[in-house]
């Protein structure tokens, strides 16, 4: 499986994305969580990605690959992966082409006039990154993580100023990504004004309707969580994209998750994904 998961800000992205990736043992890339990482981090590319981040613009390409490639390079999957937030404009779009295909694109719609909600609302775990939300999704104790015990936190984007600029950059540079992808066939729309399980069991029927050997591992129990299986490059997915095949039924998630840094050619780690097959299919 290679999905992408698109959506305006605070549509419910990663919190969708958390569950699906431990349901079908999806490598999970958020864009958002790695640039984050790095601040936290207080990397270099952190701190220059953190000024764009504050002003709800995009960071630079550059940066954003160059994390991703990091991330790439330290975690495994044997199933697939998620791309959660990328790609974010054309240019993206263009570079994520060149190294690999995409199955299918899940964009979550929301009413915009519910995002800045969700967002000012939104608590994380400083510790395990689990998100909540005071409202909607409140943590068994204020302010504590029910994970880990960890404190949650507000993200420094997450104010109604800073959240309307990137829904005005969503709008600017994310949108012709969508519409992009429209036009290729593999784009569907998932309504995500519900609750986080109706939409769960929207996304869920999409992916069944587009696999239907994955019915019993979308609708089975959650499949328990086991050690991360013995490190070695990221296993290739074979390019199969009508029909892609999940290794057995509740595969565990696939790999850890460590911050990588270093930034070479363009596209070279990313081929860990998968070869690119000649003839694109749609
Ligand atoms: P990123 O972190 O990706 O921000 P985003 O796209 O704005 O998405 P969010 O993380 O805000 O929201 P989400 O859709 O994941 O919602 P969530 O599940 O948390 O990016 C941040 C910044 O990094 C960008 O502005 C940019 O600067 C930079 N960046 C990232 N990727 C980049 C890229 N590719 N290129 C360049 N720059 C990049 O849910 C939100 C809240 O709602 C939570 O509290 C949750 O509990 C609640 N909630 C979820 N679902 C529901 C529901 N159904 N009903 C009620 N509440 C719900």
């Amino acid at each position: 499986m290679r999905l992408i998961l698109l959506g305006p800000p605070s549509a419910g992205k990663g919190t969708q994305a958390e569950m699906l990736v431990k349901r079908f043992g999806l490598l999970h890339l958020a864009t958002g969580d790695i640039l984050r990482e790095a601040v936290a981090a207080g990397s270099s590319l952190g701190k220059k990605a953190k000024k764009f981040m504050d002003t709800g613009a995009l960071v630079p390409d550059a940066i954003v690959i160059g994390l991703l490639e990091g991330k790439m390079k330290s975690t495994q999957s044997q199933t697939g992966f998620l791309l959660d937030g990328f790609p974010r404009n054309q240019d993206q779009v263009k570079q994520l082409e060149g190294f690999t295909d995409i199955d299918l694109v899940l964009c979550i719609e929301v009413d915009f006039s519910k995002l800045v909600e969700r967002a000012i609302g939104r608590r994380v775990c400083r510790t395990c990154g689990s998100v909540y939300h005071i409202k909607f999704n409140p943590p068994k104790q204020p302010g504590i993580c029910d994970k880990d015990g960890g404190p949650l936190y507000q993200r420094d984007d997450d104010t109604e100023e800073v959240v309307k600029k990137r829904l005005k950059t969503y709008e600017d540079q994310t949108k012709p990504v969508i519409h992009y992808y429209e036009t290729t066939g593999k784009l569907r729309y998932v309504e995500g004004d519900g609750t986080i399980e109706d939409v769960q069991n929207k996304l869920l029927a999409v992916l069944v309707e587009q696999w239907p050997q994955l019915k019993e591992t979308a609708y089975g129990p959650m499949p328990v969580a086991k050690p991360a299986p013995a490190p070695h490059a990221l296993k290739p997915v074979q390019p199969q994209p009508s029909q892609a095949r999940p290794q057995g039924q509740g595969q565990p998630h696939g790999g850890g998750h460590r911050r990588g840094r270093r930034r070479r050619g363009r596209g070279k780690n990313f081929s860990r994904f998968g070869q690119k097959p000649q003839n694109k299919s749609q």
